[in-house]
């Protein structure tokens, strides 16, 4: 029987675990600098978490949730996304009694029964950072600050850093009231999923990816003309700090979240080299999440990054070559013996050391070099053991040095140093 990977789900292989190592250590690096100390979370939570914080009318909670009842019939969801695990989290556990800002970020695996496409699985990884207990744009800034640095120092170019405001449970009445007036008329245009949100909620018609709904919302008002006066401050405020801190950015007063938590700030960054699907991370503030979750009101701001999605963008600019710095060919028995144990020595030194354990000829270890990516090469005969010397040969640059088998020296050579 074949067994094969289930749709939308893939596995990652080298070489291009090595970019994907490279995105998670520049991360853990740069949140380093910023004071965000890693989170582990359950990849299942109870699935009123999400429900109530991501939206009922939400796509996220309408179609795409991997949601089943567990053996003692409680219904559990594979997450989604971060943030609802996270503010669960932070509150059960009592973070806010701590002194603010309280940041954290974490990686792993999200789940979303999406139909699969070019950069879009059912299966894919985020880093998100989430900062909690400020109010003050300083903080929304610098979120975004962290984000544009973090993306420059993978290795991404050619960016779109989408900023706007969405406004509070203080302004949305009035938006929410202009956008049904200005979509009452053509409602008839609408898909079937848009004309029920319309009075549920009609600002996810405006994250509704049918063409024809796309076509028929044009125009629409703009949240951003329907701001109370504390988020058009606070967004005042961000747009200045932006400034100050000399981030790219744009304002999109279209720019809509799929997630029903935000308020005020958000923001998404985009490549023109992904196609529809081209949000490479996104995020904003959420600040009554806390409250809702049972918590004391604290505000929050975050954002998620997907990596599948930064992969094709780095894959042609930084090298995965990966292959052992030294691989020993031996030719005959007390070679093998002899090399067996060097191998094992060097690698105690810190080197990545392999054998050839089958022994053939020269031409086909050599082969066998190239095809593994090997640095360096050592071809260990009868000669080499007798005179206690080898001859190291780069296989890049094909300069050949000599050496004694003092492992110090080996490493000393290997390494260049
Ligand atoms: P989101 O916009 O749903 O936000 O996802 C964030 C990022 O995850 C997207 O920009 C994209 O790069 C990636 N992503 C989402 N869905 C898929 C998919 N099906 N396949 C591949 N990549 C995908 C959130 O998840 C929020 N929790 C972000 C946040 C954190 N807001 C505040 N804090």
């Amino acid at each position: 029987m074949k067994f094969k990977t289930l749709k939308g789900l893939q596995d990652i292989l080298p070489p291009d675990i090595s970019l994907w190592h490279h995105i998670e250590a520049t991360a853990r690096d740069i949140f380093k600098n910023y004071g965000y100390r890693e989170i582990r979370l359950p990849i299942m939570e109870s699935t009123d978490v999400f429900t109530r914080s991501i939206g009922e009318t939400s796509d996220i909670v309408e179609k795409e949730m991997y949601t089943f009842e567990d053996k003692g019939k409680r219904s559990v969801t594979l997450r989604p996304e971060g943030t609802a695990s996270f503010v669960r989290a932070y509150v059960e556990h009592h973070i806010h009694n701590n002194p603010a800002p309280q940041k954290f970020y974490y990686m792993g695996p999200m789940f979303r029964y999406e139909r699969p496409q070019a950069f879009r699985y059912r299966q894919f990884y985020q880093i998100g950072a989430e900062a909690m207990g400020v109010e003050d744009a300083k903080l929304d800034a610098e979120i975004i600050s962290m984000l544009s640095r973090l993306l420059s120092t993978i290795g991404l170019t050619g960016l779109n850093f989408e900023v706007t405001s969405i406004g509070c449970k203080d302004c949305r009445p009035d938006y929410k009231k202009a956008l049904k007036d200005y979509l009452g008329d053509k409602l008839k245009s609408f898909c079937g999923d848009c004309q029920r949100r319309y009075d549920a909620n009609p600002l996810r018609i405006l994250d509704c990816k049918v063409p024809g709904c796309i076509e028929s919302r044009k125009g629409s008002p703009a949240v951003l003309d329907h701001l109370c006066e504390e988020c058009s401050s606070h967004f005042d405020k961000l747009k200045h700090y932006l400034e100050l801190l000399k981030v790219p950015h744009t304002i999109n007063p279209n720019l809509v979240r799929g997630l029903d938590y935000y308020t005020k700030t958000a923001f998404e960054v985009s490549s023109e080299n992904l196609g529809s699907q081209s949000a490479v991370a996104a995020g904003g503030r959420y600040d009554s999440m806390v409250k809702e979750f049972g918590g004391p009101p604290t505000p929050g701001i975050g954002f998620a990054m997907g990596i599948e999605r930064i992969i094709p963008l780095i894959k042609n600019t930084i090298d995965v070559s990966d292959g052992p710095e030294l691989l020993i060919c031996p030719l005959g028995d007390e070679a093998t013996e002899k090399g067996f144990q060097l191998t094992e020595q060097l690698r105690s030194n810190g080197l990545w050391a392999e054998i050839n354990h089958e022994v053939t000829s020269l031409k086909s270890q050599m082969r066998k070099a190239n095809r593994i990516g090997a640095k360096n090469v050592i071809v260990l005969g009868d000669d080499e053991i007798k005179a206690a010397q080898v001859v190291i040969r780069n296989m890049s640059d094909k300069s050949e040095v000599t050496s004694t088998l003092s492992i110090d020296e080996l490493v000393k050579v290997i390494r260049r140093v």
